[in-house]
């Protein structure tokens, strides 16, 4: 009887667990969190097709895009590191440091624009940015195509992807495949996913207190959506400006792409996807510890003080938006010619 009154209670409390995961699940969806859609999606102008992906998979790996020939999308978006460099900003072209951390490239579709800034459209027009940027890849685009048409295989993937074009190796067609490869560095399966499709035990006890709290404390107020963030920008430093530091003067963020004062260090809120893997943190990059990050969000963004318990739970939340990262194996490359421009150190 005792065992039978044991068992019955048992079924209760797993009952009432369940139910409650039901709530929060409930609450985690009217709050705007939504669970990684698993179908590729479409870019807008850029059918994507199996031609275009492997190009852009070439491309994205491919270094003799730089100016110096040993810079590649990979040198700073590595697809084994997170997708990210983990410096607090980047180092490129002649071992300059940029102004910037290298936000990751996975997930980076599901951003309503790309940049800290959010000054380019689309990943197509993200692309042609790092290729030119002095501090990055250094390079022209006429080069980058003379560079493309040098080696034959190349000439023959651009043909196929592009198709029906009378010039397909040119630019825009370099940005339009790597978007196509882009569109593929996606990370689903995270704890958070499959609990939001139904799998209660998914997650920790301590990360749906913390998905409870990022909800209540109004995180997800602007870290929302499917990449829980990414969508829209907001002032770093709404309530309080973080020092210096962190928030370096003379990065002015939107502002430098609508030259509208009310834009003044306003920052697009960044995705949290995989933010458990990749640190440093901020757009200057300067925090290392995702815990304090939470409390610099609590002060700047919300003015209050997140207590150490709570950014525990809190980063436990996020530790569970880490996904599945997609098997890519890294590809061997068109051989140079004697037409292939010469590296530029
Ligand atoms: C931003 C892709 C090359 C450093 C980005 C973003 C994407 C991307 C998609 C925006 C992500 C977001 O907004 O969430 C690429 C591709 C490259 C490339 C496809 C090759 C064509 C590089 C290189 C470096 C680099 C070589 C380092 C030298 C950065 C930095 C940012 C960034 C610092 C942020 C810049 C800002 O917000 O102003 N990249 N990247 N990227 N990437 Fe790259
Ligand atoms: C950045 C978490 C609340 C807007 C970040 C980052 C984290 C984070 C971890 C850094 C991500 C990275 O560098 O990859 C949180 C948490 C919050 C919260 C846990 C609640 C306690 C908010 C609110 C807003 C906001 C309420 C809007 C008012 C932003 C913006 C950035 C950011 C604009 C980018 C800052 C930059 O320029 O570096 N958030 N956030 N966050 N968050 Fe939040």
């Amino acid at each position: 009887r005792a065992s039978a009154l044991a068992l019955a209670s048992t079924a209760l409390i797993a009952a009432s667990v369940s139910a409650s995961d039901e709530a929060l699940r409930q609450k985690a969806t009217e709050a705007g969190l939504q669970a990684l859609p698993t179908e590729l999606q479409q870019p807008a102008n850029n059918p994507v097709t199996p031609e275009k992906i492997e190009l852009g998979w070439m491309l994205f790996f491919d270094p003799r895009i730089s100016a110096s020939g040993i810079i590649s999308c990979n040198t700073c978006h590595n697809l084994g590191t997170g997708g990210d460099d983990n410096l607090p900003t980047s180092v490129g072209h002649g071992w300059q440091k940029g102004p910037r951390n290298a936000p990751t490239v996975f997930n980076a579709v599901f951003n309503v624009a790309q940049f800290w800034d959010g000054r380019a459209e689309d990943l197509k027009e993200q692309a042609k940015g790092p290729v030119q940027a002095g501090v990055e890849m250094a390079n022209k685009p006429e080069q980058v195509v003379t560079t493309l048409k040098s080696m034959p295989e190349y000439v023959e993937r651009f043909g196929t992807a592009f198709s029906g074009e009378a010039d397909p190796v040119t630019f825009d067609n370099m940005a339009k495949a790597i978007e196509a490869f882009e569109v593929t560095l996606v990370t689903p399966n995270a704890p958070f996913d499959k609990f939001m499709a139904g799998d209660d035990a998914a997650m920790t006890d301590e990360q749906k207190e913390g998905l409870s709290l990022f909800v209540d404390r109004g995180c997800a107020s602007c870290h929302s959506g499917v990449n829980v963030g990414g969508q829209s920008y907001f002032p770093f430093g709404l309530i309080k400006r973080p020092g210096a530091d962190i928030l370096p003067p003379d990065d002015k963020g939107r502002f430098q792409v609508t030259h509208s004062a009310s834009d003044e260090y306003v920052f697009r809120a960044a995705p949290l996807r995989n933010v458990a893997v990749t640190a440093p943190y901020f757009h200057s990059g300067q925090v290392w510890d995702l815990t304090q990050a939470v409390a610099v969000m609590g002060t700047a963004q919300l003015g209050t003080e997140i207590n150490d318990e709570e950014a525990a739970k809190i980063v436990a939340f996020l530790q569970s938006l880490t996904g599945d990262v997609p098997t890519v194996q890294y590809p061997v490359l068109p051989a140079e010619t004697r037409d292939t421009p010469r590296p530029q150190l």
